[in-house]
């Protein structure tokens, strides 16, 4: 394998450095760009929690759960020890002024990177900003990384925002959506703009609508305390699912300079219909699972997780519109949930039919027009369905069939995770997948009237565990005379 470049020598501190997000997922990340040699030797993990563990405590916990967190065949027991060496505990309890010191004494000097990660509740991003400047730990070699959800409506963000923003400059604030680190979500921006032939298709004239469907089969587990104050339409669909649909329904910007492309975003954001009232019962459906089957395995129901009655929906659908000269007319179709029949997460472009059917023998509904399926997850890949004709004699015979781009086919890497790619890029110092704070409060204008319509409207309608979620989601497209797109899951 050609070696990757390495980053340059930085420290990277984790505030919640022993939690779920950091174990699960900062981690491993870090282990693997470390394994493929983009660390240099002298770069230090410093993991930031209320654990009082000293260095060697916090390897050994981290020597126990890494293993379980890696992706198939990457564990590598000499890089693992390498990796551990790395790994520094300080314990700090945030609201205590006198407990910084310990980190300041192992910080290196202000001019080497440092990156600051948040994975910690939001509510501690302005205190831990606050603490970092007073103990004179901010310099303009220093990133902080805000993990969502950044605020949970558009006041709270501003909040943060502004707290933030009053110790660091915009630029050196990293705010992470791992989506945007997914290869396929990438390979989107190169599909349609390293490729002359989606482009001057790509808006209303060819295409008659889109889906974006997040798929999960988890429920919420052990996050029931985090989620139940959240929902899906805050946890899933503010952020990841808005984001996916600003790359596909963007302007092509002038280059995939860290401005161009979030002014592109924002611009969506802003063209997106405003759903108000009695239009957000009309064009939003919210879920909640009760008991069922999943992957043959009995589940209980999101209550029964909880231990208490809820209203909070664990399923969203919705219909969204970008105001604008290319896309007017085109709805944007969303949907993501926990506990649904399958993982899955994808984007479909559907093409418009073909204008005047040639064929006189077959019916108009036999020449399925052409869609384009971007896969996410499960097996990332790039699925463009086309019309033809089946082999054989005996008359003329349409059949749609897809032209398959499988990315585990076609390339011998590993796909990296999200995380791998974005942590290095705040190395790097660079924000083009991150959002900008614009972005994320134009995002919490348009999530917060739905939100505010739901409050009046009752609750939400429950699916059973392992289903496609509540049939009112099936109504909300077919109403328009379209399906949801399900068939590479059957
Ligand atoms: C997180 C949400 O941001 O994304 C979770 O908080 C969700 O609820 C997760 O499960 C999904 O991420 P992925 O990468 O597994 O699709």
């Amino acid at each position: 394998m050609q070696a990757l470049p390495q980053v340059a020598s930085c420290d990277i501190v984790v505030f919640g450095g022993t939690g779920d997000l950091a174990m699960r997922k900062l981690l491993p990340a870090l282990y693997l760009r470390d394994r493929d040699g983009q660390l240099t030797a002298d770069s230090r993990i410093i993991a930031v929690s209320r654990a009082g563990l000293d260095d060697a405590g916090y390897r050994d916990k981290t020597a126990a759960e890494l293993i379980g967190f890696l992706p198939e065949g990457s564990y590598d027991a000499a890089a693992v020890d390498r990796f551990l060496e790395r790994l520094h505990h300080v314990t700090i309890d945030v609201a205590e002024p006198s407990a910084w010191h310990d980190l300041c004494a192992l910080v290196a000097p202000a001019a080497r990177v440092r990156v600051y990660y948040l994975a910690c509740a939001p509510r501690l991003f302005g205190p831990i900003c606050s603490g970092l400047k007073a103990n004179d730990l901010v310099s303009s070699a220093c990133r902080v990384v805000l993990e969502k959800p950044i605020g949970h409506d558009i006041e709270s963000a501003r909040q943060i925002n502004d707290e933030v923003g009053s110790v660091f400059a915009e630029e050196q604030i990293f705010r992470i959506d791992h989506y945007l680190g997914k290869e396929t979500v990438q390979n989107l921006l190169v599909l349609r703009f390293a490729n002359a032939l989606f482009e001057p298709r790509w808006n209303s004239r060819a295409i008659d609508h889109v889906q974006i469907t997040v798929s999960e089969t988890v429920g919420v587990g052990g996050r029931a305390g985090y989620y139940d104050g959240s929902g899906a339409l805050r946890d899933m669909v503010q952020n990841h699912l808005l984001q996916l649909l600003c790359l596909v329904a963007m302007e092509p910007p002038t280059s995939l300079d860290r401005e161009a492309v979030r002014d592109e975003k924002l611009k969506v954001l802003r063209a997106l219909r405003p759903l108000t009232g009695r239009e957000v019962e009309r064009s939003t459906v919210r879920g909640q699972y009760t008991a069922g089957l999943v992957d043959g395995k009995a589940v209980p129901g999101y209550a029964d997780e909880l231990d208490a009655p809820s209203d909070t929906e664990t399923f969203v659908a919705l219909k969204a519109e970008v105001q604008n000269w290319r896309w007017a007319g085109v709805p944007f179709y969303l949907r993501t949930g926990k506990r649904l029949g399958h993982r899955a997460s994808e984007i479909v472009v559907q093409f418009r039919p073909v204008p005047h059917s040639v064929f006189p023998d077959i019916p108009d509904a036999a020449i399925a027009p052409n869609r384009l399926v971007l896969r996410l997850q499960p097996d990332e890949g790039v699925r463009l369905h086309m019309v033809t004709k089946e082999p054989g004699a005996g008359g003329l015979r349409l059949r749609q069939v897809p032209l398959n781009l499988s990315f585990a086919e076609t390339f011998k890497e590993r796909v990296p995770e999200a995380y791998e790619r974005l942590l290095l890029d705040v190395v790097r110092g660079n924000p083009t997948l991150f959002m900008r704070r614009d972005e994320v409060e134009a995002a919490w204008a348009w999530i917060e009237p739905i939100l505010d319509a739901w409050r009046e409207s009752g609750s939400p309608k429950r699916y059973p565990a392992g289903t496609n979620g509540p049939t009112a989601a099936t109504s909300l497209i077919e109403r328009d005379g379209r399906d949801w797109h399900e068939e590479e899951h059957a």
